[in-house]
């Protein structure tokens, strides 16, 4: 019995709100999509068939490596699940449909869906009673009358079909324009009759933040639920004093002190912090970013490449907490000038950044003034 799967995940997430799309929105430190493959592999499918954003496709094909094969989806989910379709290889008993936004799907709920089709169902879905009392309503937005929810169900994913019988459900939708928001409303439209097995509540789909955060609480690192949105991260930088050069630290320039060498201003503190932001956000760090040979960022000041890094931090879905700096150097007194030094800081960072400063007691490169360095920690929120 082979099992293929079909994982529409190339919607954008817009409710979600992210600046990266939903299926990589992390949970646990990782994207939702690679949770939801896992379970579908767990659940004993033999393939699966991915299809994201035509942005996302390195990414994605990155992130799954063997355990999925990943096309370009289309411009609704009926598009993506065709697109999908289209990629398989082989010839399955059995295909799922699969929201890449169900990520937590039981294993045992894949397994149902699986055994239906195996014992002879053409197409399946997972449903869950309606709990609450439902009522519709006419335009103005008043009751009219209260709906029996005794015949309604809620619908779920992964929905199961043979392949014949999905295959047919989407060469007519798309022969006739016709668009649903699940492939068994396909399948009915050509006449097939649906069955159903018992959904589970964990097969919830992440819509909006609140879902997200519900992930994040139920099935995050070690349970530790919000605390896995957190992200810290390090950085520290060391440059040589070099005799005649200006001195710019901690975004200030201090007149009549010798400044350090390097590629840019020598900024050891800003240069520092943008290393920690970069690691909290798993970007790397300021050598792979910005690249020491790369001409535009000689000469930078330390504040412009803090502005750029806190521009992609930002990209990543990221948001600055706060972040913090101690600065190792036996010039300047950084104490006089500590208030100026964070409010510049903050500004170009978008959080509070606090400075501290200390010396080595005349101990290694920094006390015996041959350099300054720094180290930094920054504590980012995942949006
Ligand atoms: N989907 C898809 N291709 C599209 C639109 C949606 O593959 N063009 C997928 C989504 O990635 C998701 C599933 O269909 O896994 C269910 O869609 P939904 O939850 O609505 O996700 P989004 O469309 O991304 O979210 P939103 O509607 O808030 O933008
Ligand atoms: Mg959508």
């Amino acid at each position: 019995m082979t099992v293929y799967a079909l994982v529409p995940a190339a919607g954008r997430g817009e409710r979600l709100g992210l600046a990266i799309p939903k299926a990589m929105a992390l949970v646990g430190g990782e994207p939702l999509l690679l949770h939801a493959v896992r379970r579908l592999i767990e659940a004993g499918v033999d393939a699966v068939y991915v299809a994201v954003g035509a942005d996302e496709v390195a990414d994605a094909a990155r992130l799954l490596g063997d355990l999925a094969t990943v096309v370009v989806g289309g411009a609704n989910r009926v598009e993506s699940v065709r697109a999908a379709l289209a990629a398989v290889d082989g010839d399955p008993e059995v295909v799922l449909v699969h929201d890449a936004a169900r990520a937590f799907v039981p294993v045992a709920l894949v397994q149902r869906v699986i055994a239906a089709v195996r014992s002879g169902a053409r197409a399946v879905i997972p449903v869950l009673p309606v709990v609450d009392t439902i009522r519709s309503v006419d335009e103005g937005g008043a009751a009219i009358a209260v709906v029996d929810r005794n015949g309604l169900r809620v619908v779920q994913t992964p929905q199961g079909f043979m392949p014949q019988v999905l295959r047919a459900a989407h060469e007519h939708a798309a022969a006739v324009g016709l668009t649903s928001t699940d492939d068994a409303g396909l399948a009915e439209a050509v006449g097939e009759r649906v069955s159903t097995v018992a959904g589970d509540p964990d097969a919830f789909k992440i819509t909006t933040r609140d879902d997200l955060e519900r992930a994040e609480r139920q099935f995050g690192l070690g349970g530790v639920g919000q605390v896995s949105m957190l992200r810290v991260g390090t950085g520290t930088d060391v440059h040589p004093i070099e005799a005649g050069r200006d001195c710019h630290l901690a975004g200030l320039l201090f007149p009549g002190v010798d400044g350090c060498a390097g590629h840019s201003d020598g900024d050891v503190a800003a240069h520092a912090l943008c290393d920690a932001l970069l690691s909290a956000a798993g970007l790397g760090d300021l050598g792979a970013v910005f690249g020491t040979s790369d001409p535009r960022w000689s000469g930078a000041s330390g504040v412009a490449l803090l502005g750029e890094v806190r521009r992609l931090v930002d990209g990543a879905g990221f948001q600055v907490l706060n972040a913090a700096v101690q600065v190792i150097a036996n010039t300047p007194r950084l104490a006089a000038r500590r208030v100026e030094a964070q409010q510049v800081l903050t500004a170009a960072v978008g959080a509070p950044v606090s400075v501290a400063g200390t010396t080595t007691d005349g101990l290694g490169l920094t006390g015996r003034g041959e350099g300054r360095a720094a180290t930094a920690t920054a504590l980012l929120s995942a949006r």
